[in-house]
């Protein structure tokens, strides 16, 4: 049974395939995490203690005379401020009569089948059968605040969810100041924090720090997920590696500000809190008001990063995104923006569709500046009518001629954002967020739309649907440019402007449901300056998103590395770019530049007209070689091979199908010396007694894992080695 009470001890027990997790009522209604990790029988009460510990205060029901029990030391579901944990909380209130305190203790649960939704915002989704919902609801009986934690339980994925949908039922109104949507607190054991950081053009890189007393966070406060800090982080086990040790992964499934942390405390406990940063936050609820705090998908692996990668790797991709393209093969896309950037007409868009049909490409993604004056990056944004004399005519007229080549046709659009240059800005310029009186902080010269306000939405919405009614778009790439500042709205009360950072990002949410409802066939491509907004809540909406404006190949290694621990590939835009790289400057050849854009949903993003007769046939090739074997790279199980985030000589990853029979090895070699050193990789994930033909010899799964392959010799730094192979 994936969701058990045993009602003589008061626990519960969250059983998947390979994972238990045990929570506890205590004798005064607290709520207790006893145990998470591999699968187990027993109840883990016995590894709750009670002591007089100095400093460590006891709660008014243990009485007088008892100081052996503290919630300062013990672990907890969801701890609050106020009951004598100096620990990090989640949950922080201010009552009306001005106290900070919020105790919570159980009032009722209910089991259920199926996995809970949470109205409006993304989460994990499973058919009846395949997940269960346990519901712990919980009071402060002083002020009624009611708390319903809930928990999804998905087994064959080995992994747990969890959200926090918070009640006022008490007559005054409570400000919540933090509520953050999962606690994990692990009794013993000294944990590394393993997080992705990173920067515009260079996001999410391994960071790996070691337990450390004291508190240790990352988050953004940017309105967006970020380039900076990744909402998913693992604690693994001191020294754990790809196949091996104990490792928890949390992912947000939240696409705004956001707050990770860890502490390490006196006792040598562990403590990771993951939610809505609070920061900027602050919540007032009313009486009978409703708060969603968004999900966290858990999950543990005993055996190192691998299998907790792939845990994450599938529910993403068949439990959070949704539509028809999680399975279909998607298009193999040309996207303009680094072969033109603003400065194009109709006539040289087609140029380069009639150039991509020749080489089997089956998508043109027309990027920035086809509408309103947007002529380059200081104006145009908000108004969503197509430029006809940049365009020679009208939008459907071009992709009429794009799609009579045999190409479907792909859109741009920054629909969150405002140029003070725009129709829509003069028009309504308290749309954008800014605060009255105070010259406006700009970022890439533009403003943010307010999309807490319905009718925000609604007027981009509109906008939106008139070009896509207008022409046959197959494809959108979202687009977001700027982190949030002044975020002041013209329609909330100076009480409610806590809100409109959650409030945004709900109308966001919001506007991507619509769109794909009202366009179910429509491909999102979610987009934030590359990567700054790659998150679990996004990919419920758009099932792949632009990784990283940085395409030098050698850099994107790093970058999807990193990507990889939560991410699966089908959610990796990537795509070959041109050489100088506009980012880097460095030179890397034609195959090195497919073989790492192969590890994403593959594309193109360069002028045509400025390859060489023989670049063309590599692109022929290629695409085809992509087609072959889209199938394997969005379903297979994909195996780091080396750490490059570690220094090491070359960067080797595989992908090996559900069922064993065929993989695909990817190499790349970083750097060169003289007289160097014999590479070799050794596979992972194979089946140990088949035979494969691999290259030109037929080897088992197991001298492929054990003995492994030799590189070959490599003339060369950047050069890459691919081979598919098969059993049999
Ligand atoms: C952002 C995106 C790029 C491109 C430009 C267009 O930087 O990440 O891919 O679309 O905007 O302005």
């Amino acid at each position: 049974m994936p969701i058990e009470f045993n009602h003589e001890r008061n626990i519960f027990s969250l059983n998947t395939k390979n994972t238990t997790l045990q929570i506890k009522i205590d004798r005064f209604g607290y709520l207790l995490r006893l145990y998470y990790g591999p699968a187990i029988q027993d109840p883990a009460d016995y590894i709750v203690r009670s002591d007089d510990r100095s400093f460590s205060p006891n709660p008014g029901d243990a009485g007088l005379d008892d100081r052996t029990f503290s919630l300062d030391f013990l672990p907890q579901e969801y701890p609050s401020r106020g009951t004598g944990d100096f620990r990090i909380a989640c949950l922080q209130v201010q009552n009306a009569d001005g106290s900070t305190s919020c105790d919570l203790r159980y009032v009722s649960h209910e089991i259920r089948d199926g996995k809970y939704e949470i109205p409006g915002l993304p989460a994990v989704h499973a058919t009846a059968d395949r997940a269960e919902t346990l519901v712990i609801i919980m009071e402060d009986r002083r002020t009624r605040l009611r708390l319903e934690l809930f928990y999804g339980v998905l087994s064959e994925r080995d992994v747990i969810t969890r959200s926090v949908r918070i009640i006022n039922r008490g007559s005054d109104t409570v400000v919540l100041e933090k509520a953050a949507s999962a606690c994990l607190d692990l009794i013993h054991g000294r944990y590394d924090f393993i997080h992705f950081a990173g920067s515009h053009n260079g996001e999410r890189y391994f960071e790996k720090n070691s337990a450390m007393k004291g508190v240790r966070s990352v988050g953004s406060k940017r309105g967006v997920s970020s380039h900076q800090h990744n909402p998913f982080i693992i604690l693994a086990e001191e020294g754990a590696t790809e196949t091996a040790g104990r490792c928890y992964g949390l992912a947000f499934v939240w696409s705004g500000d956001f707050l990770a942390e860890t502490e390490f405390d006196q006792y040598e406990h562990t403590r990771v809190v993951l939610g809505i940063h609070p920061d900027e936050f602050r919540y007032p609820l009313r009486p009978n008001e409703i708060f969603l705090a968004p999900e966290v998908i858990m999950s543990f692996s005993a055996a190192g990063f691998t299998p907790l990668s792939h845990n994450f790797h599938k529910t993403i991709l068949y439990n959070v995104c949704r539509g028809e393209h999680v399975l279909k093969k998607r298009p193999v896309l040309i996207n303009n923006w680094e072969a033109t950037y603003f400065d194009f007409t109709g006539d040289k868009i087609l140029s380069i569709a009639e150039q991509a049909s020749e080489l089997g490409i089956e998508m043109l993604v027309l990027d920035d500046g086809w509408f309103g004056n947007r002529n380059d990056d200081f104006r145009g944004l908000g108004d969503w009518v197509a430029n006809e004399k940049k365009l020679g005519g009208p939008l459907k007229d071009l992709v009429k001629k794009i799609n009579e080549l045999g190409l479907k046709f792909g859109i741009w659009m920054e629909p969150e954002m405002v140029s003070e240059d725009s129709d829509l800005y003069r028009a309504h310029p308290d749309w954008a967020l800014t605060i009255p009186g105070k010259e406006p902080i700009r970022s890439r010269s533009q403003l943010a739309l307010d999309f807490s306000r319905k009718e925000v939405v609604d007027n981009i919405f509109d906008q939106m649907c008139a070009i896509f009614d207008s022409a046959d778009i197959d494809y959108l790439k979202w687009d977001m440019n700027r982190s949030l500042c002044d975020v002041w709205s013209a329609a909330a009360r100076s009480t409610e402007q806590g809100t409109v950072r959650y409030r945004y990002v709900l109308g966001i949410y919001d506007l991507l449901e619509r769109l794909i409802t009202r366009y179910p066939r429509l491909l999102i491509e979610g987009c934030c300056g590359g990567g700054g907004r790659f998150d679990a809540g996004m990919m419920y909406y758009t099932p792949q998103i632009w990784c990283s404006d940085n395409t030098d190949a050698i850099d994107r290694i790093f970058i999807q590395h990193g990507t990889s621990f939560a991410y699966p590939v089908s959610a990796v835009g990537s795509h070959v770019s041109s050489v100088p790289n506009h980012q880097t400057g460095r030179s890397v050849n034609f195959d090195t530049r497919a073989t790492v854009a192969m590890a994403g949903t593959f594309g193109y993003e360069l002028d045509l007209s400025d390859l060489t007769a023989e670049e063309k046939e590599k692109i022929k090739q290629q695409v085809k070689d992509y087609n072959k074997y889209w199938r394997l790279i969005r379903t297979g199980d994909y195996y780091r091979l080396s750490n490059p985030a570690a220094g090491d000589r070359l960067a080797a990853w595989l992908f090996v199908s559900e069922d064993g029979s065929e993989g695909l090895l990817s190499v790349v070699t970083l750097s060169t010396r003289g007289n160097p050193p014999y590479d070799f990789v050794r596979l992972i994930g194979l089946d140990p007694k088949r035979m494969y033909r691999f290259e030109n010899r037929i080897l088992s799964g197991s001298a492929l894992m054990n003995v492994g392959v030799p590189v070959p010799q490599a003339p060369d730094e950047y050069q890459s080695w691919q081979v598919h192979f098969h059993a049999v």
